[in-house]
């Protein structure tokens, strides 16, 4: 055990068997799927292939270890300025997740959720997503949220579209909008805001990930690609962000 994970606040983190903190919400970009594929001397998308097995391993190590809430940023909005064939090639990866997945998140009563703007989004993937987040909606345990055609500013700027709309019908005085007004517009208002921001690939950058919910998360930066991100690596996050005093603006102590 951790000599601080005594120090976190209780709605920071559960303490785990062994040496770690397990966080209540964790949010991870999943980064260095061509680089990992590049050194390899594989094409870009064997590096998108093995990283489905990296979600599946962080997914179901999450659900078994007692985090509440696991957002994976999987496709971000910037990623549409892509080369058209290696959008449709992780599209097809999507598809794939999505049927395939099912027992898993069903064994591990995970339930599906989705973050990010569904116009762009072939009809047959949103009919995927719906099929599966229906069938996980009674699961109790672990949400796991898919960021998927997902940009920050854009969550903000759809958010702020909600309340000029409501500001204009009369059902929101201007004066009434505060930061709970803005969160409960977002995406997916109900889930705990990231305590731990783990980001693959050794990237020092947040790429519009999350820009309102990250405000006081711990950032761990993993060196691994994450096709090459499994247990060990999920673990050794864990045992970053237990040795990590939050203050929240505090004084510590
Ligand atoms: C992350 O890996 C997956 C997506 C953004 C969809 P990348 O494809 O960004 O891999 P690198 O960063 O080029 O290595
Ligand atoms: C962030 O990775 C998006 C996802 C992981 C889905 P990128 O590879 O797109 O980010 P940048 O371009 O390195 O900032
Ligand atoms: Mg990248």
């Amino acid at each position: 055990m951790s000599k601080k994970a005594g120090s976190h606040p209780a709605d920071g983190g559960n303490r785990a068997a062994s040496d770690f903190v397990v966080p209540r919400s964790v949010a991870v970009i999943m980064d260095g799927n061509g680089r990992w594929a590049r050194s390899a001397g594989f094409e870009r998308i064997r590096g998108h292939e093995k990283g489905t097995d990296s979600v599946r391993t962080t997914v179901t190590e999450c659900a078994q270890l007692g985090v509440e809430a696991l957002t994976l940023y999987a496709f971000s909005e910037e990623n549409w300025e892509r080369p058209k064939r290696e959008i449709n090639l992780l599209m097809g990866l999507l598809r794939r997740f999505l049927v395939d997945e099912r027992p898993t998140l069903m064994q591990n009563n995970v339930r599906l959720l989705h973050a990010g703007r569904r116009q762009r989004l072939d009809s047959d993937i949103l009919r995927l997503l719906d099929e599966t987040m229906a069938l996980t909606a009674d699961n109790s345990g672990m949400r796991l949220c898919l960021a998927i055609s997902y940009g920050g500013r854009q969550e903000l700027a759809d958010a702020v579209r909600s309340i000029a709309r409501e500001v204009a019908a009369g059902s929101l005085a201007p004066e009434a909008v505060d930061e709970a007004t803005i969160s409960a517009r977002l995406y997916q208002p109900t889930l705990p805001d990231p305590d731990l921001l783990i980001r693959t690939a050794g990237e020092l950058r947040v790429s519009n990930f999350l820009l309102w919910q990250i405000s006081y998360a711990e950032i761990h930066v993993s060196p691994v690609c994450w096709p090459d991100f499994g247990k060990e690596q999920l673990h050794e996050a864990f045992r970053d962000y237990g040795r990590r005093v939050r203050k929240f603006g505090k004084v510590h102590g």
